[in-house]
């Protein structure tokens, strides 16, 4: 067991951000009552409700502290008419400040369905897909491609004549995450849940865009280094399509910035919703775990929110930081919550509204808290 003690900077945010990260922390504290915790949590304000209430996103003390902490979690940012002066979301700062920031440049989504979860489609609750066909990670470049901050509008006696937003793709960026989404094949046991292949699926729009020409011809250039891992392409509108109807084709699958944005939210419903839906914001030399979900203003405060996607996160922190500092301990810990969550799910005893079942968020948290304590370390 390691002595080392990692500093995790927790940043609520806004909505349902505080309402699971308390979740979220009453995990960690039942991984702490039988097994190694080498962490403390501390605790930081920031997001749009933080900018109405003071004028700024977060405080500089913040942006330092999460600098030089081992690792972040962040809950949700954005309320409804927060937004910056020039227009932009109030609350950012925290999520796409950060990603640029501290240069975290995959933003890795895992899309696996457990069993015992059911999908809403229309107004049934229903099995649709077979856990055992989803279970792929989808990388999404993170702090280029159409998020690149060079845009703006041309005004003429004050009347918007033109808006621009510039997507950009460079040699780096596209080279460090197609990169990353090839080592994450190379140690994911499994394969794509089809046929075992480990396999890359690059998704772009290169019958079109100058763009995902140049990140396909990437893609190729670094996959040659990986001769055991098979090359996949979709195009991007076909992708969509393919991705519901045979989601066990896919192992690990990247794409640029926006592209990711917009599949990663449509694979969600694969594994049953945003509510289990989390996402690692990944750097060289910091990274931040999220629920994907987002702030989800209608349920702030009433304590129903799923607070799933809430412990896949702490979770793939727990397993991020237990790599990087070939720390055991932490990766069983990572293991025991994913066997707790798992466990929960497929009893069935944890089904907040999203699920059809009428379980509260602190109520889903002290059951997947019971089971992590009932598991064996
Ligand atoms: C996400 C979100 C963010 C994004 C928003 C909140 C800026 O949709 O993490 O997917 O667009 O990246
Ligand atoms: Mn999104």
């Amino acid at each position: 067991m390691s002595s080392a003690s990692y500093r995790i900077v927790a940043l609520p945010g806004d909505g349902t951000g505080p309402e699971v990260i308390r979740e979220g922390r009453k995990v960690l504290d039942a991984l702490a009552e039988n097994g190694p915790a080498p962490w403390r949590v501390e605790e930081h304000p920031g997001g749009a409700q933080y900018y109405q209430k003071t004028g700024r996103e977060l405080e500089p003390e913040t942006l330092s502290a999460a600098k030089s902490a081992d690792a972040i979690l962040l809950g949700a940012v954005g309320w409804p008419g927060a937004s910056l002066p020039n227009g932009d979301l109030a609350g950012g700062a925290l999520v796409l400040g950060m990603r640029q920031n501290l240069d975290l440049y995959a933003n890795v989504r895992p899309c696996k369905l457990y069993p015992g979860v059911v999908h809403r489609i229309g107004k049934a609750y229903q099995k649709v897909w077979a856990p055992e066909s989803v279970d792929m990670v989808i990388i999404r470049e993170n702090t280029e491609g159409l998020y690149t901050p060079a845009r703006g509008r041309l005004r003429r006696a004050e009347e918007t004549e033109v808006a621009i937003d510039t997507r950009v793709i460079t040699r780096k960026g596209a080279e460090r995450v197609i990169r990353y989404a090839f080592e994450l094949a190379r140690k994911r046991p499994r394969g794509a849940p089809e046929d075992g292949a480990h396999r890359v699926t690059c998704v772009d729009k290169s019958n079109v865009l100058e763009g995902c020409r140049f990140f396909r011809e990437t893609f190729d250039r670094v996959g040659q280094e990986y001769p055991n891992i098979e090359r996949d392409y979709a195009y991007v509108d076909a992708f969509t399509q393919w991705l519901v109807r045979q989601p066990e084709h896919y192992d690990v699958v990247v794409s640029t910035n926006m592209m990711g944005d917009i599949i990663t939210d449509l694979a969600s419903a694969l594994q049953g919703g945003m509510g289990f839906a989390a996402g690692g914001n990944i750097g060289d030399a910091h990274a931040m775990f999220e629920p994907v979900h987002g702030s989800s203003p209608k349920y702030a405060g009433k304590n129903q929110v799923n607070p799933t996607a809430t412990f896949a996160a702490v979770e793939m922190m727990l397993r991020w930081l237990g790599e990087r500092h070939s720390d055991a301990g932490l990766i069983q810990q990572a293991d025991r919550l994913d066997r707790a969550v798992a466990k929960t799910l497929a009893d069935g005893a944890a089904r907040t509204y999203d699920q059809g079942g009428t379980v509260t968020t602190s109520g889903a948290g002290d059951r997947v808290a019971a089971a992590v304590r009932a598991e064996p370390r």
